[in-house]
């Protein structure tokens, strides 16, 4: 390849969401950062919120810091007036909004024996009503434009259940069933709607787990590594630039763990 058409070719992958505004949410670090950064190096407007001021801040400043745009919007995803304030916000500073990754989640984890309801309570809140809600807010602007990418970030426990985990694969399958239904309602909008399905991936998630847990973990994934957040980049950029005709699919991004 010449300079010039390496040139070119880098330039064209640079500009494929040149334009777009892009809203992650809970993308102050971990996966939604390395989706947000994936996302504004193809040129988009990367949207960092988050629960607090100081990790969008942070993720938005890390951003910025790469030449990249970006701006922080604080948007607890659990909170339908902080979601509300943070869409109305980001319409009337971008004026339309192209791309919706849902990702902000937590873990709170226990058997069922011992977990209580507000453990039961505070994951389905966080990681799926919240899913319902950002959506059904954003989705209408998005409605309008007639275009839309919504990509909304489960886990391979959703699709298999995990010791411990019941509120979490019970939020994580609802979130894959959640998403196929956007896309069948959203459709006829141009809009496409899919999930990732990520398997243990190196963030501060899992990097609070015992060294034992990890060490077993690593014995089911065939290609012998912990994912990294820019793994999981990889599949929602896909969502984001190709993938036109792909809608109400779920991508796993684990290593083989699960096949
Ligand atoms: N790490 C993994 O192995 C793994 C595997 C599968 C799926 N996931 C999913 O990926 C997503 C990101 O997880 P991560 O590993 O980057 O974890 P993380 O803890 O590093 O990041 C989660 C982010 O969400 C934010 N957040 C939490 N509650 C919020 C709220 N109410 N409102 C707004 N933001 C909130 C946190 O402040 C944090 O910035 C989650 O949905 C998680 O369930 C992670």
């Amino acid at each position: 390849m010449s300079l010039e058409t390496l040139t070119e070719a880098k330039m064209s992958h640079h500009d494929l969401l040149k334009d777009q505004v892009a809203i992650v949410t809970g993308s102050g670090r971990g996966i939604g950062l390395a989706i947000a950064k994936k996302l504004a190096g193809a040129g988009a407007t990367a949207i960092i919120t988050d629960i607090s001021q100081e990790a969008a801040d942070s993720g938005a400043k890390e951003i910025s810091g790469m030449n990249l745009k970006s701006h922080a919007f604080v948007c607890n995803v659990t909170d339908p007036q902080s979601i509300e304030k943070m869409t109305e916000d980001v319409i009337s500073k971008f004026g339309k909004i192209d791309i919706l990754v849902n990702n902000a989640g937590i873990t709170r984890d226990t058997l069922i024996m011992r977990m209580k309801v507000e453990d039961w309570n505070a994951v389905i809140e966080t990681n799926l009503s919240s899913v319902f809600k950002v959506t059904q807010s954003v989705v209408k602007h998005m409605s309008k434009a007639n275009y839309g990418r919504i990509v909304n970030i489960a886990s391979v426990i959703g699709m298999h259940g995990n010791f411990g985990q019941a509120n979490y694969a019970a939020a994580k399958a609802g979130v894959i069933a959640l998403s196929k239904t956007i896309a069948k309602e959203y459709a006829s909008k141009g809009i496409t709607a899919n999930a990732i399905a990520p398997g243990f991936i190196d963030t501060a998630m899992t990097q609070k787990l015992k060294p034992e847990i990890k060490d077993k973990y690593l014995e089911f994934i065939p290609l012998k590594r912990f994912g990294q957040p820019e793994d999981v980049a990889e599949a929602a950029y896909y969502f984001c630039t190709g993938g036109s005709y792909v809608t109400g699919q779920v991508i796993v991004v684990d290593g083989g763990m699960f096949m």
